[in-house]
């Protein structure tokens, strides 16, 4: 049996981190983690259940009634994120959880939860797993560590162009907004923030067709492999 390795896929936010990781989980047959829809699902929970995140008790005690589940679906052939038994793929795809998301995704105890279960599905090896600390602190001996990247201006188009088919009163300027301020906040976090591991290879897709990418990540997957 060819030897499974694990990619871990970190970069900026809308990067196009999670459309690479798909392709290559696809290709290789490897399971693909969003550990961002992770941090989005507590993002809700928190939000629905008026959590105070200031409150380091009440975030410990919510995190107990959380259930986090990746389930795969036939017809969109991916796996979708479920909270506590519901489907919420969707939902927190939502501009409300990305203004909040950032700082949930700061808070120790949240870090502390989602990285023990990410580290679990890695278990078996043969996996794609995408986000902001994956080759940091997730997997630090992963195989294969891309970091992406891309020019602000086309990242802020790739986002805008998707949450407008969603919702059509949504502005570039939120959009905008949005993105500078999660950077910001991700990179400038003190637990876990996102930089490039010292063992990664970037890929700068600002002027890379979704083609080129993949082909590139899978000459590096190749020479991994071997
Ligand atoms: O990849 P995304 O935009 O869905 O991620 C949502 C937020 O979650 C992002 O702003 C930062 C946070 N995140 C993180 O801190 N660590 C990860 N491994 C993945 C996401």
């Amino acid at each position: 049996m060819a030897k499974k390795i694990i990619i871990t896929i970190d970069g900026w936010s809308s990067c196009g981190k999670s459309t690479l990781a798909k392709r290559l989980a696809k290709e290789l047959g490897y399971i693909y983690v969003d550990s961002g829809a992770m941090y989005r699902a507590i993002t809700l929970y928190f939000l629905r259940n008026n959590i105070d995140i200031e409150d380091k008790k009440e975030v410990k005690q919510a995190l107990k009634s959380i259930s986090l589940e990746f389930v795969f679906n036939p017809n969109s052939q991916h796996s979708e994120m479920y909270l506590n038994g519901e489907n919420i793929e969707y939902v927190i795809r939502d501009l409300i959880i990305a203004e909040k998301v950032s700082d949930v995704a700061a808070i120790k105890e949240v870090r502390e939860f989602a990285v023990a279960q990410q580290q679990k599905m890695g278990d078996k090896k043969g996996i794609v797993m995408d986000g902001r600390d994956i080759g940091t602190v997730v997997f630090p001996k992963a195989e294969l560590k891309i970091f992406m990247t891309a020019d602000n201006a086309v990242r802020v188009e790739r986002r805008f162009k998707e949450l407008f088919q969603k919702n059509p009163n949504v502005t570039i300027e939120e959009v905008k907004n949005n993105l500078e301020m999660r950077d910001y906040i991700d990179s400038n976090r003190e637990v876990s923030p996102l930089k490039k591991a010292k063992d990664a290879l970037e890929l700068d897709n600002t002027n890379l067709t979704e083609e080129q990418q993949f082909k590139k990540a899978m000459e590096w997957v190749r020479a991994r492999k071997s």
